[in-house]
């Protein structure tokens, strides 16, 4: 049994325990609950400009909403790596590829600092993990395993301008309800793009959820 800190979404890092916790309780409901978000992943996921037969990591990838609308961009010969630490999302992932009959697709149930990733990817997504973006060591690992010039996409949960503070109600309520920790809601990619070039931000909802794409540097990188 995990224990759930109870100023976990207060902390300065992000909380694995009670992230574990957290999405074990989502896991069965979680894919009703993003529904009004999906044109938001088709828009990322049309950002990462995949072609047929490319590899991509999808980081923190949940129950696997995002492996359809990947699938369809990499085809079969394409290889997507589905990252997850939560076994409960995962297992929804796992289901949804064997209920599709989907080949390519390799599910770790690891966290992305520690995956056991192999070889290099041609894309990557973080689609709604600020946990992760606030993880210098998990990005690390991550862009490791990525080609030189591969494209990245983050999306996820911005705090908007202070003067439209009912928009940042809803940015603080659905991170207290997502996310283990609020450091760096004002710029959740700002770690991501000391890794990146050509970064891009843009932002939807009011200014409350932030899209930004980049392509991986491929240089040494200290964290
Ligand atoms: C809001 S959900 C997003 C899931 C998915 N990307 C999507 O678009 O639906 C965040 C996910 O990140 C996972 N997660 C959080 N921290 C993680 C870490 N350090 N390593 C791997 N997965 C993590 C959570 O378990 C959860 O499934």
């Amino acid at each position: 049994m995990i224990k759930q800190s109870r100023s976990a979404a207060q902390s300065r890092f992000p909380d694995r325990g009670a992230a574990l916790e957290r999405y074990r309780m989502r896991a069965e409901g979680y894919d009703g609950e993003l529904a009004l978000f999906e044109p938001l992943r088709q828009e990322a996921i049309s950002r990462l400009k995949l072609r047929d037969g490319e590899s991509v990591l999808d980081v923190g990838c949940g129950t696997g909403l995002s492996f359809a609308p990947l699938k369809a961009l990499v085809g079969e010969q394409g290889t997507i790596v589905g990252i997850e630490q939560c076994p409960q999302m995962l297992n929804k992932a796992r289901e949804r590829v064997q209920a599709h009959g989907w080949h390519g697709v390799r599910l770790l149930s690891e966290a992305a600092d520690e995956a056991s990733l192999r070889g290099q990817a041609d894309a990557a997504i973080f689609h709604f993990t600020h946990d992760i973006l606030r993880q210098p060591e998990a990005i690390a690992h991550v862009m490791q395993h990525l080609k030189p010039g591969a494209r990245v996409v983050a999306t996820g949960l911005q705090w908007a301008a202070p003067w439209v503070w009912p928009v940042n109600l809803f940015v603080w309520s659905a991170a207290m309800y997502s996310v283990t920790t609020m450091d760096g809601l004002d710029k959740p990619w700002s770690i991501l793009a000391t890794f990146l070039r050509d970064m891009d931000v843009s932002t939807t909802w009011m200014g409350s959820i932030f899209i930004a794409t980049g392509t991986w540097s491929g240089r040494e990188h200290e964290v």
